[in-house]
């Protein structure tokens, strides 16, 4: 059997999962120094065992150098693998070099997850411009899909949906959740000018007068992307529309200010513990 070690922040989701796959817990002790260094203890005895860490990776650059003394320590205490289960994984976005000298973290972090990790388990990361994880990935990496959880989510809590995604990227989502709903789809068209400033162009909008408007995105962080379409549909007369992330990243004062902008409701699943989870996708992870 594995012993599973729930990173400090995990505790929720650590909790769901456990339900569905009774395993032993690993206890360790993370300790920060005034100073911001970090010391990791593992208490459980993991000799000839298979590791797996629980650590969602939003606010990555704060978890990953605790990651990396963890991974290092069980392998030291003799575990024979560590697995990284990270149901939100950081530093996806920057899949290509946009700007010249900029650098390209996706392939810098996979790297570095590489060589610190066995195997890794993630959910709905953000395959863009790299198409499969094994682009980047020199471990195996396994990507569960939220989509049916999601699916299921407005089939029973929203009447006449129709499906918006803010940006191509969007398509591979908000298709296979319209799908599975049987609700049509559309994808708009995204131009992103700096991390805040976003436009959306929603042609013939009007026509969503008949629908309740569900906006799907992979990720919502400034918010920035999910507001302008909230206020475009309002300002048309929609009904208020209803907001769904997969991952709750939610920088500053991101979830206020799209509660702010007339959002019907805010939804996201439990990849990243959040006020708006309300999806569990720990099955998933099963
Ligand atoms: C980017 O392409 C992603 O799919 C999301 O649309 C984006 O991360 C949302 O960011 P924000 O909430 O900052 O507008």
């Amino acid at each position: 059997m594995s012993i599973l070690f729930v990173f400090p922040g995990n505790e929720s989701l650590g909790a769901s999962f456990l339900k569905k796959n009774p395993t032993i817990v690993g206890q360790m002790t993370l300790h920060r120094f005034p100073d911001g260094e970090n010391l990791i203890s593992i208490e459980t005895p993991v000799a000839g065992q298979d590791c797996i860490i629980l650590c969602t990776l939003d606010r990555p650059d704060e978890k990953a150098t605790a990651l990396m003394f963890m991974a290092e320590t069980l392998r030291e205490l003799g575990a024979t693998a560590v697995q990284l289960i990270a149901p939100y994984l950081g530093y996806m976005r920057q899949d290509c070099r946009f700007h010249p000298g900029e650098s390209i973290t996706s392939v810098i972090f996979a790297k570095f997850i590489s060589t610190y990790f066995d195997r890794l388990i993630t959910i709905d990361p953000h395959l863009h411009r790299h198409k499969e994880m094994s682009e980047i990935y020199s471990i195996p990496a396994k990507v569960g899909h939220a989509a049916y959880k999601i699916s299921d989510w407005i089939i029973e809590n929203v009447t006449d949906p129709i499906l918006i995604g803010p940006d191509e990227e969007s398509d591979q989502w908000v298709k296979e959740v319209a799908l599975k709903v049987g609700a049509p789809y559309t994808v708009m068209k995204k131009t992103r000018y700096s991390d805040t400033d976003v436009r959306i162009e929603i042609p013939n909008i009007e026509q969503y007068r008949a629908y309740t408007p569900v906006l799907v995105d992979d990720i919502i962080s400034t918010g920035r992307t999910m507001i302008e379409m909230v206020e475009h549909l309002i300002q048309a007369g929609t009904k208020a529309p209803i907001c769904i992330g997969v991952h709750a990243v939610f920088a500053g004062d991101a979830y206020q200010a799209l509660k702010a902008s007339g959002a019907g409701q805010i939804v996201t699943c439990n990849t990243i513990a959040h006020e708006s989870n309300e999806i569990d996708i720990s099955e998933i992870l099963s």
